[in-house]
């Protein structure tokens, strides 16, 4: 590699940022952090900047500014609010957006528009707003390469085939989760603690509980048909919503498949490490010159698939339906959610009552077409309301 790229890190606090970091401290010669930025977490925030030195540093709740500011030297520029967030974006050869949920979305969109590279790991922000993002991927100099490992994996073995098409499945992966085997009995009456107990990723609480319910795989699937199916436009694939299939592979060594015309499946293998998509979204077409997740086929033992419950397991075929009915259903049962699992989280609700959730909202939705930020925007702050409508019924809460 030629020349250092700079690199902006929003939700740099979280799981995905603080592994951002650690890779791109793994190669200081090509790339380094020029921008910081993160939801409310100032004092984690703030000893980042101190340790890395970026340009700018910017904190999504305005509040919390001043703070920010008095706390880093006059070097560092400390910036603010949503604004904040789309400066970072806008100013480094690459983004790596690690916000969790919706919020993320200006930054996914203010990145591409700049023309910059996107390392995606927000995959809400695609997910609700899929034709608007498409229509931002479309400008010069754009790049988006996913963080997610699926898609990694995906974006990796579809480069197996120089002539682009002749892509027949792709084949998305999911470990299960902590409640995989469980009968509805056993799943009525799961902790959260129980819920936050990945078997073999360690990451962020939202995603850990969407990993549980299956939800987290409902949205790579919409994640992937935007990324590689019909919605990408010209340079997608042939491929439609159900030749996207999801297989349960609890060791999560295998991070997705994509099978071609002929037969062959193409596969991609690490142990379950994120810095290794982090990089890959990084360095792509180049390879990181540090091994991360590299396999021990010594001992690996061996690699299990099954197909998925879905009837204990029902928010992965609300996420087909989503994408099925298309327009603003995938941000509506995105955005219900992300009420549903906070509402978890604060023990509101059971484990099971999710799905609850985000079917009643599901079936409301209005019919919208997300085609502009504005219908995206007022469809995610209606399936919202709804989502809390149908908290307050007494049938939801906890304990009643
Ligand atoms: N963790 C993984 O291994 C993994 C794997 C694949 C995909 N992903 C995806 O990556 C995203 C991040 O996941 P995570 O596990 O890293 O989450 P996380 O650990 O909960 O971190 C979330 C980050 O987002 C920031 N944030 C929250 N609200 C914000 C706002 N309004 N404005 C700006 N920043 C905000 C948080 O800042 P504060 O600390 O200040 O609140 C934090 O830095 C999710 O979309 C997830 O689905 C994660």
């Amino acid at each position: 590699m030629s020349e250092q790229k700079s690199v902006a890190i929003v939700g740099s606090t979280g799981s995905v940022g603080t592994q951002s970091i650690q890779v791109i401290a793994d190669d200081q010669e090509n790339y380094r952090v020029t921008a910081l930025a993160a939801g409310r977490s100032v004092d984690q925030l703030v000893s980042q900047a101190l340790a890395i030195q970026p340009d700018l540093v910017a904190i999504s709740d305005e509040a919390l500014l001043g703070q920010v500011r008095d706390a880093l030297p006059s070097s560092i520029e400390v910036v603010g609010g949503t604004g904040g967030l789309i400066e970072c974006a806008q100013r480094a050869d690459v983004t790596i957006n690690g916000v969790v949920g919706f919020a993320g979305l200006p930054v996914t969109l203010a990145c591409l528009e700049a023309g910059k590279r996107l390392a995606l790991a927000n995959k809400e922000s695609l997910i609700a707003a899929g034709p608007v993002v498409q229509q931002a991927r479309k400008t010069p100099g754009a790049e988006l390469v996913p963080v997610d490992s699926e898609h990694a994996a995906i974006h990796q073995c579809l480069r197996a085939n120089d002539v682009g098409k002749r892509v027949s499945k792709i084949q998305v992966t999911a470990s299960g989760g902590p409640f995989r085997g469980m009968s509805s009995e056993e799943l009525a009456r799961v902790t959260i603690a129980e819920a936050l107990n990945h078997p073999t990723w360690s990451m962020g609480p939202k995603i850990t509980i969407d990993s549980s319910t299956l939800m987290n795989k409902g949205l790579e699937v919409i994640e992937a048909n935007e990324l590689f199916g019909k919605p990408a436009g010209d340079s997608g694939f042939d491929l439609t919503l159900d030749d996207i299939e999801v297989v349960v592979h609890p060791q999560s060594v295998v991070h997705s498949m994509v099978t071609y015309s002929d037969g062959s499946t193409i596969a991609q293998l690490s142990m379950p490490d994120m810095r290794l998509p982090i990089a890959y979204a990084l360095s792509f077409p180049d390879r990181f010159p540090v091994a991360y997740g590299a396999i021990d086929w010594t001992s690996l033992g061996r690699l299990d698939f099954e197909g998925p419950d879905r009837e204990s397991f029902p928010c992965l075929d609300l996420a087909y339906a989503a994408a099925r009915t298309g327009g603003t259903a995938p941000a509506w049962l995105s955005a219900a959610n992300e009420v549903a699992v906070e509402a978890f989280l604060k023990e509101k609700i059971r484990w099971v009552d999710i799905a609850e959730v985000n079917s009643a909202v599901l079936s409301m939705h209005d019919g919208g077409t997300g085609d502009t930020l504005a219908g995206v925007l007022d469809g995610d702050q209606l399936a919202r309301r709804r989502a809390e409508e149908i908290l307050q019924e007494q049938s939801f809460m906890r304990n009643s």
